[in-house]
């Protein structure tokens, strides 16, 4: 038996790497190649975003950095501290609240930067490598640890990054852990989210 594939169960044949995309709780105890890292952040940097103000910042730290690596950990609780670790990288993302040009509130920083996150997990699934988002760490420790003026920046979200694991590696989750990596990715149907003109509450 091999590591579960879990690809989306499309109703419609959508590209092969947002099919193939999902967020595991275990990785391969494997360093990632340093230009597949930068690729990564250069996918990340690619992002659209409104008025091209690219309101993102990512701090990064591999795991043969332990004092890096350990302070990132840190700050994640301790349900995403359970499984992150075995990850070879993590990063946080950090949005850039107000606009460059005019000092005022960018609505769209938060939405800007996740684009730029998803773009950034497109291109680990490309580069054959699993990346899973997180919104469980502390925020506020994050932009005072991390060296960002709490004025101007707010954090997003982790991401942990690893090569997808074997089945050995599986094993080393708990049993509640193995139960939720085993199971089937779930998502609303296209009519629950989808309307044609103006929308209509179920
Ligand atoms: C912004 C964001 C925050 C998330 N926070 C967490 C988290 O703190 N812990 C966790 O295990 N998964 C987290 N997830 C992963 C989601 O639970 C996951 O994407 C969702 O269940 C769909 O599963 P899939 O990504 O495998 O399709 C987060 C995802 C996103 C996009």
């Amino acid at each position: 038996m091999t590591y579960p594939n879990k690809p989306a169960d499309v109703k419609y044949p959508i590209n092969e790497l947002a099919k193939n995309r999902w967020s595991p709780r275990v990785f391969a105890d494997r360093p990632i190649e340093e230009e597949k890292i930068m690729l990564l952040f250069e996918a990340a940097r690619w992002a659209p975003s409104s008025f091209n103000e690219q309101p993102w910042r990512y701090i990064y730290a591999t795991k043969d950095d332990q004092e890096k690596f350990k302070q990132l950990f840190s700050l994640m609780g301790e349900f995403n501290q359970g499984w992150a670790g075995k990850a070879w990288l993590l990063a946080v993302s950090f949005v850039k609240k107000n606009q460059t040009k005019n000092g005022q509130p960018n609505y769209y920083a938060m939405h800007d930067t996740g684009a730029a996150s998803f773009s950034l997990v497109l291109e680990a699934v490309n580069q054959g490598l699993m990346g899973h988002q997180m919104a469980g760490f502390d925020k506020e420790r994050a932009v005072a640890e991390l060296g960002f003026d709490p004025a101007e920046y707010q954090a997003g979200s982790m991401i942990a990054v690893g090569y997808p694991p074997t089945l050995a590696d599986l094993e080393k989750l708990t049993p509640e852990q193995q139960t939720s990596e085993l199971s089937d990715r779930k998502r609303k149907v296209l009519t629950e989210i989808l309307f044609k003109g103006k929308f209509k509450a179920s």
